[in-house]
């Protein structure tokens, strides 16, 4: 017979809200890691008053490494263990462009890491600046490339490569030749280095991971981010051709990133609500009215086998109603806090002040709340829901 059984939340266990953290001025600080955050995340593992188990997933426009990596960092540095796919970095969302491009560009990073990435989520034929400066070392003059850039460069022949697009995944490490390179591309006759169009329009497209000005480090004060450097770019593309230029941007606080980001912490929701159930008569599963039948269903060969959700999910279409609040903890009012304000009404955003946003300014997008750090915020959200 056919079995209807949905995901329900117990809301003794499980709790029906959850929590999304930026990561850079919430959870880590250039190489050291904000001291609150490990308590924070202990108290959304279920150590609360309250013994409840919060979901939650980081979404950082940083990114120069894979998700594995950085989730492994993140595992190490909070004595919690963080999954892959809890984790979303400013570049992860182009994997959509892997059939839409043959020959990328991969701008910024350390030596291959983001050209590794790039080919880890499938992208044909991925090339660097640094292929481009062993090919031909007059491409940018002021940039001799050390002993250390030679290992990571490949041997190419940009005579022949068409460059279908530019996609600066990470923050350049050299401005000065980056940008020589981009500009020299987007002026191009599509994507052949040494070529000029005369008409600036024939160049490769050129994608974003991000748009932060500004992000802060383990120095007193923010540093220029991959949005500054889109700054430079745009004025030397306006001073050299006259015109705007148009790019494409991922990250926060676009719309796009947030429509990934609602799927990944919605599949991460129903990991953590699954590890709950362990059978049939668990709260987690509820018979469903006959006007759900649509939405969810599985057939059993008996009424009376036990079913886990682990049976069950291979067959049903398992879903869980949406959150019914996302907490988002960030520290940088034009993304992080108009990321969370701008595309869902049960967002709710708290800023912190242990990142870009200085005490005491107006930041430019009003949180719904604000905290001295993520430990307040874990600690202020959940008292609010309790
Ligand atoms: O390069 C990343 C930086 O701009 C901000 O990262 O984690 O604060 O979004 P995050
Ligand atoms: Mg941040």
């Amino acid at each position: 017979s056919r079995i209807q059984k949905k995901l329900v939340i117990d809301h003794q266990r499980v709790a029906s809200y959850a929590f999304c953290f930026d990561i850079d001025g919430v959870i880590v600080k250039g190489p050291e890691t904000i001291p609150e955050a490990k308590t924070a995340l202990k108290m959304l593992n279920g150590d609360n008053p309250y013994n409840i188990k919060v979901p939650y997933i980081f979404v950082t426009n940083g990114g120069g490494r894979s998700e594995k990596a950085r989730c492994q960092d993140l595992s190490k540095r909070l004595n919690v263990p963080v999954a892959q796919n809890q984790v979303i970095q400013g570049h992860t969302p182009m994997k959509d462009l892997i059939n839409v491009f043959k020959t990328v560009l991969v701008v910024g990073g350390v030596g291959n890491d983001c050209r590794n990435v790039a080919l880890e989520y499938g992208f044909e034929d991925v090339v660097t600046p640094l292929d481009i400066m062993k090919w031909n070392p007059s491409v940018t003059p002021y940039h001799t490339l050390t002993e250390q850039e030679l290992k990571f460069a490949e041997d190419r022949d940009f005579n022949n490569v068409k460059i279908d697009a530019i996609l600066v995944f990470a923050d350049s490490r050299n401005w000065a030749a980056d940008q020589q390179i981009i500009l020299e591309l987007l002026l191009s006759r599509n994507g052949y280095m040494g070529t000029a169009s005369d008409t600036f329009d024939q160049g490769p497209g050129l994608f974003f991971a991000h748009s932060d000005f500004v992000w802060a480090t383990n120095y007193k004060l923010s540093r220029y981010g991959m949005g500054a450097l889109q700054v430079s770019i745009a004025a030397l593309y306006r001073e050299h051709t006259g015109k705007e230029l148009k790019v494409t941007r991922f990250g926060k606080p676009q719309r796009g990133t947030f429509r990934y980001t609602s799927k990944v912490l919605t599949n991460w929701r129903k990991d953590v609500l699954e590890e709950h159930v362990d059978n049939t008569d668990s709260p987690f599963i509820s018979d469903i009215s006959d006007e759900d039948e649509d939405d969810y269903f599985s057939t059993s060969d008996t009424d009376d086998e036990p079913l886990t959700v682990q049976a069950l999910s291979g067959k049903l279409k398992l879903d869980i109603p949406p959150a019914s609040t996302v907490y988002f903890v960030g520290d940088t009012p034009e993304s992080d806090i108009r990321f969370a304000n701008s595309h869902d009404a049960s967002w709710f955003s708290i800023l912190v002040k242990t990142g870009v946003y200085q005490n005491g300014t107006v930041p430019r997008y009003q949180p719904k709340h604000t905290c001295e750090n993520v430990l307040e915020a874990v600690q202020f959200a959940i008292e609010r829901e309790h």
